[in-house]
């Protein structure tokens, strides 16, 4: 089932004249199941934040449609049912975690009886009991950012929008964030991620999109879109000095690295081929992997190619 959908979306922030106005987002479709953790990733100004904030209903599409958990995005009572963590989140500094956790329930409409046990449970989500009655001003940017999730989950939200949610925190708190990530899509939740950082992403997400200048340039499962068809890593014990070996139509050496040799082979047919020719050579095959590009040399190649296009 599907938790958020949408269809040719587009943002334009108009400006006085209109040489100045912005395309940020252009005729994007994109759909997001229940229970996912879906990342939306591009570079700064790509319109990752217009898109949250469009569906959160904070600013308007120019055109297009939306819906989320099966309603509207003009829906405004379906507010409710999602959170939000947005980037650069600052909550004011003399206040402690439960008392900024009370006031942000308050305004979603929880009574503060109803909250004794709930402001507890949230801040053990994210692993901040003991910093219940510290004022805000003493906390690290990972803190603050665990604060923000803290927040973000306060009304028992199905989806949860989360904007950077690991900008500026250290390699732990970042493991950190992404333990609760998972620890809340095994309950269930859907979590949408907007991050450039995509060796994080790559970690979590079961589908990313790419977008580059509002435009959706790519979508799929990491698997999906980090696998380079056919090039594999062969390891070979000893050099081999008949380098007719690696002469065929069938597939073609691209790079070598001491006895580790990458080809790309037009089948798999033609991988078994060589591996043929290796062992009739009585060559020592040590191992056969399969290239994978990491998401972020993926993400480089594509936002440079789409830049190419559009010159
Ligand atoms: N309120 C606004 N008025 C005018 N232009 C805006 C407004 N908000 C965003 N923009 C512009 O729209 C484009 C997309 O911005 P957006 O903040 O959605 O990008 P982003 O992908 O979230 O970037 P970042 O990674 O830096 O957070 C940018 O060119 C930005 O300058
Ligand atoms: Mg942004």
């Amino acid at each position: 089932m599907k938790a958020i959908e949408v269809e040719n979306l587009t943002k334009i922030y108009k400006s006085r004249s209109r040489r100045n106005d912005i395309m940020a987002l252009s005729n994007l479709s994109l759909s997001v199941q229940k229970g996912q953790i879906f990342g939306l990733l591009g570079p700064n100004g790509a319109g990752k934040t217009t898109f949250i904030k469009i569906l959160l209903g904070i600013t308007h599409p120019t055109l297009g449609t939306g819906s989320m958990l099966g309603e509207t995005i003009k829906n405004y009572k379906n507010k409710s049912r999602v959170g939000y963590l947005p980037e650069n989140h600052k909550y004011p500094h003399y206040l402690n975690a439960e008392q900024i956790l009370k006031y942000f329930a308050r305004l979603g409409g929880y009574k503060s009886n109803d909250l004794t046990g709930r402001i507890d449970h949230l801040l053990k989500i994210v692993n901040m009991e003991k910093w219940k009655k510290v004022k805000i001003k003493k906390y690290s940017k990972g803190m603050m950012q665990r604060l923000g999730l803290a927040l973000s989950m306060v009304n028992e939200p199905e989806i949860i929008f989360l904007d950077e949610p690991t900008d500026g925190v250290d390699p732990i708190g970042r493991k950190e964030i992404r333990d609760i990530l998972l620890n809340l899509k095994s309950e269930g939740k859907t979590i949408f991620v907007n991050s450039h950082l995509l060796s994080e992403v790559e970690l979590i997400s079961d589908k990313v999109a790419i977008l580059n200048k509002g435009k959706l340039i790519r979508e799929g499962s990491v698997e999906e879109l980090t696998t380079t068809k056919q090039v594999y890593q062969i390891e070979i014990e000893e050099t081999p000095k008949n380098t007719e070996l690696f002469n065929n139509t069938n597939y073609s050496l691209i790079e070598s690295n001491g006895n580790k040799y990458t080809f790309k082979f037009d089948s798999s047919e033609s991988l078994n081929t060589l591996i043929d020719e290796i062992r009739a050579k009585k060559l020592n095959l040590l191992s056969v992997i399969p290239k994978k590009h990491s998401l972020e040399e993926m993400f480089i190649n594509l936002i440079n190619d789409n830049e190419k296009q559009n010159l």
